[in-house]
């Protein structure tokens, strides 16, 4: 296998931003060169120094003038909602029994599911995201379709099969017995297979009966390494009836910690109305809070106080994400350029460093997966994005005032989507470009 050369300016963070200045938190090569080989990054630093390094045989790219930056990694969406997106819903609760139960119904077919996957890949690729975390629907269909599709590409994945058992159609119910052994089957047969992670995946406490949770607890306690993902305080309503339905819990988040499912490897959807007491109890467990801003917009559940979440004397770890299809874009900068204004609202600031920081490392770092994705460092995954803040003729016009690296990143985040991806390279591999 050849190795291959990226030359262009090379972006990635070493840790958090604490300030719009802080040059310290990223590396930044203005002529760079990314030696790939075997799907892992071998070599990064000066053009001309990376280069004296590789094979005779490289094949070198000319990314020049544009940035290259580890892939984007969304941390929370649903692989069945790609044709709910955009359904005119009045809230959370609604839009889920109108549309999005019935259309997760038809994952009980596989050929219905292989399909969907195939869509799924390339519109991530399309939009420069190389990992993302998703539910699948309550079928083991819909996740083998995930995790096979995946593996055909492979992508650095991580998914699991919803369990849920009560609250929905017939048609999206599974058992508590059911849940735990289809999900003890899919981690046998897709957990390490090629680059998959498998999560386990109980929907959130409305729909899930308390001998579910015991499941789920009994899962957890076996597969102690495998992430858990599920939904915490996203709307009011949701919110009144979960505790209704566990009346002994304290609050939401406490029902979850009964169940042994607060933990450092637990994704929590939305997070937006937590109490103080609630922020305690997720630092203290070092749980993730998943920032959904397009989704929290378009369902209108709320202004997720992210700022004040990581400021806090006990700090709420943090993760961001589209959440397709309560979301309305694919794009992890679109998504960011949400999160700045709900942010805007709320009387903070979210700089384009801290963004762009969450959409990479951070998001690694909540994944505790950040050895193998969300920096350009040696010995990590080949997932690169590449990005051209003169996509359109609009953009090209900004940038023509555009000075600093910063006012780059803003403008990207603001004006770009797609078009601004010039390429996506997963395990190496020129992913974006296959597609055409
Ligand atoms: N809560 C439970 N299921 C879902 C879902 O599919 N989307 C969102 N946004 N919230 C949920
Ligand atoms: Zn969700």
């Amino acid at each position: 296998m050849t190795q291959t050369l990226l030359r262009g300016r090379l972006l990635s963070f070493v840790r958090a931003p604490r300030s719009l200045t802080d040059s310290e938190s990223y590396r930044y090569e203005t002529d760079g060169g990314l030696l790939m080989d075997k799907g892992l990054i071998v070599e990064i630093g000066p053009y001309s120094e990376v280069k004296a390094k590789a094979e005779a045989g490289v094949v070198e790219i000319d990314h020049r003038p544009h940035l290259i930056m580890p892939g984007f990694i969304d941390m929370h969406l649903h692989f069945p909602q790609m044709q709910v997106i955009a359904s005119y819903a009045a809230n959370l609760l609604e839009w889920l029994n109108t549309y999005t139960f019935p259309e997760e119904c038809r994952f009980v077919e596989s050929a219905h599911a292989q399909r969907i996957a195939t869509h799924f890949y390339d519109e991530l690729i399309r939009h420069g995201t190389t990992t993302a975390v998703a539910y699948c629907s309550v079928h083991k269909t819909s996740a083998d379709a995930f995790f096979a599709e995946a593996m055909r590409r492979d992508m650095r994945m991580v998914g699991g099969k919803v369990m849920m058992d009560r609250n929905a159609p017939q048609g999206l119910l599974d058992t508590p017995r059911m849940g735990y052994d289809e999900t003890r089957e899919i981690i046998a047969d897709w957990h390490g297979k090629g680059r998959n992670h498998v999560a386990i995946t109980p929907r959130f406490a409305i729909t899930s009966t308390p001998e579910q949770m015991e499941a789920t607890q009994a899962l957890a306690r076996e597969f102690p390494d495998l992430h858990i993902q599920t939904h915490l305080s996203e709307n009011h309503d949701e919110i009144k009836f979960t505790c209704e339905l566990y009346p002994e819990a304290i609050d939401y988040t406490d029902i979850y910690a009964r169940y042994g499912l607060l933990g450092d490897k637990t994704l929590f959807g939305h997070c937006i109305h937590l109490s103080e007491r609630e922020a305690d109890a997720m630092s203290e467990a070092g749980a993730i809070a998943v920032h959904c801003p397009t989704s929290n917009l378009f369902l209108g559940s709320g202004l997720f106080p992210l700022k004040a979440l990581m400021r806090r004397d006990r700090p709420v770890r943090i993760g961001v994400a589209t959440d397709i299809g309560g979301g309305s874009s694919y794009s992890m900068l679109r998504t960011m350029d949400e999160a700045y204004k709900i942010q805007q609202l709320l009387a903070e600031r979210l700089n384009p460093l801290e963004s762009y920081y969450l959409m990479t490392l951070g998001n690694a770092l909540s994944l505790s997966l950040a050895d193998h994705i969300g920096t350009l460092d040696k010995g990590t995954d080949a997932d690169v994005v590449v990005l051209d803040a003169a996509a359109t003729p609009a953009m090209a016009l900004k940038m023509e005032v555009v000075k600093t690296l910063p006012e780059e990143l803003f403008l990207l985040q603001t004006m770009g989507d797609d078009r601004a991806i010039v390429e996506t390279y997963v395990a190496g591999a020129a992913a974006k470009g296959a597609l055409r």
